[in-house]
């Protein structure tokens, strides 16, 4: 089921932000900190509330940030894990253990003190880090032969707590659109449609349970990655729904040698 995704010609360029000093924890804090609070916080708010827990935002990474992803999306791409299920999915993954080790960045952008504070404005909720074994925690997913997709789905928090998606964009030379709809468990209000197109360094952020969405076929010669974290508000996780969760990764995702990694053993955490 594993592959290599195919290089595209924009990647052959020499990654400009990979060899950059890596900024610190710190370097990163202030500089979310200062991108967040020129965003008009109240009224994104009141917004993500009117539409049942979804927010888009077009512009919303820092650009250098935005063009070290891309490089991310350099150094990773061996490493792209490709999945296919007839009917209703097929695209590459590369899980948060391998962005723990290829793109550092990526993690420490995750666990920003400053994203979560202000998600946890957004939301009204109090949010937390995936667990440690939680390959969705921060994953890029690829788009990258024709007919690359995933059908209609709810992002189906497993945890006993809501689940938060947060997509960013990092590279899109497409034609996919993110469809959804709102409102399908707000009863009393009608469903709502939509549909975008989100570029480098826009923000997607909804309730996985609430908003159902899809991603439309990627077209001839076309290349689409987007990074997504993910944050719960109670990362504890009961047997069973432990059980169906790291089938579905493992299946539909980043294969069974990333999902089951032993703590502590060869394939432990990184
Ligand atoms: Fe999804």
């Amino acid at each position: 089921m594993s592959d290599t995704a195919t290089p595209d010609n924009t990647l052959t360029q020499p990654a400009q932000a990979s060899t950059a000093a890596r900024p610190s924890k710190r370097d990163i804090d202030s500089t979310m900190s200062a991108r967040l609070a020129a965003l008009q916080t109240p009224k994104l708010r009141d917004e993500y509330g009117q539409q049942g827990s979804f927010l888009y935002i077009d512009d919303f990474l820092p650009r250098d940030y935005t063009e070290r992803l891309i490089a991310a999306v350099r150094d990773v791409m061996p490493s792209v894990n490709r999945n296919y299920l007839p009917g209703h999915k097929a695209g590459g993954s590369v899980s948060r253990h391998t962005l723990d080790k290829l793109a550092p960045f990526i993690a420490e952008l995750y666990r920003s003190e400053a994203l979560i504070k202000w998600l946890e404005t957004i939301t009204g909720d109090k949010l937390q880090l995936s667990p440690q074994d939680d390959p969705h925690a921060y994953a890029f997913y690829f788009y990258t032969k024709p007919g690359d997709h995933i059908g209609w789905h709810y992002d189906t928090s497993y945890y006993d707590g809501r689940r938060y998606t947060l997509l960013l964009g990092v590279i899109d030379d497409s034609s996919c659109k993110l469809d959804y709809e709102l409102h399908t468990k707000s009863p009393g209000i009608p469903e709502q449609a939509g549909s975008v197109q989100y570029p480098p360094g826009a923000f997607v952020l909804f309730d996985g349970d609430k908003l159902r969405h899809r991603v439309t076929p990627l077209g001839e010669n076309e290349m689409r990655v987007s990074l997504t974290f993910e944050y719960v508000t109670n990362p504890n996780m009961r047997p069973f729904q432990r059980f169906i969760s790291n089938m579905k990764d493992s299946i539909a995702y980043f294969g069974f040698k990333q999902v089951f990694r032993r703590k502590g053993g060869k394939n432990g955490q990184a």
